[in-house]
């Protein structure tokens, strides 16, 4: 048996786990609902979160699961609006769950990177003052990085980079393929 979680504040991330599950034939659950999930039953667990400002969102709620795993598959994935395609989002991927798992299983869970979205008109006040934050430290700084000028070029707007075949690794991973 198999389960997708999920954390996600905007979608995407749900979107994204939702289309894993379907591939691999079991449910997506929000990361709240992890009993409802049945974790501690399944042999393949699929969790991805959004990223925000360097935190995983539902990874809290799922994380003793993880820990405390026998013999269970663990696949991991964020969702945020750095480009995968970057060496450096790649490894601060990683490195933001790798922060947060015990040492015994740093180094040895798959994690994938999916690209998500962001409209900004749709935003909490709290991101939406999180971003004006960012976005005026930005501003203010003087070497920029290709990121952060793309930050400031969207700054506002509604950015959209779901891109569902970019899920097959995480569904081959979850299979045990690779
Ligand atoms: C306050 C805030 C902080 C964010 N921090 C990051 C970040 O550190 N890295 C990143 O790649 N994306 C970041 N994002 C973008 C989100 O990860 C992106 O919108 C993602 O699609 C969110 O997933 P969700 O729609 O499932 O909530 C941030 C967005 C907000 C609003």
């Amino acid at each position: 048996m198999k389960a997708v979680l999920y954390g996600s504040h905007y979608g995407h991330t749900q979107k994204y786990a939702e289309a894993i599950a379907r591939a691999l034939g079991c449910e997506a659950f929000p990361a709240g609902k992890h009993k409802e999930a049945n974790i501690e039953g399944c042999d393949t667990v699929v969790f991805g979160g959004g990223l925000y400002a360097g935190g995983i969102a539902g990874w809290s709620k799922v994380s003793p699961y993880c820990a405390k795993a026998q013999g269970q598959r663990w696949v991991l994935f964020t969702c945020g609006l750095a480009d995968p395609a970057l060496e450096k989002t790649q490894r601060e991927s990683r490195e933001i769950f790798e922060r947060r798992l015990p040492e015994a299983l740093r180094g040895k869970l798959p994690v994938f990177c999916l690209r998500g979205g962001m409209d900004y008109a749709a935003l909490g006040l709290k991101h939406r003052a999180m971003m004006a934050m960012l976005a005026q430290y930005l501003r203010r700084k003087k070497e920029r990085s290709q990121q952060d000028e793309q930050l400031l070029e969207t700054y506002g707007q509604r950015i959209e980079f779901y891109d569902e075949a970019s899920i097959e690794p995480v569904v081959r991973a979850a299979r045990g393929e690779y």
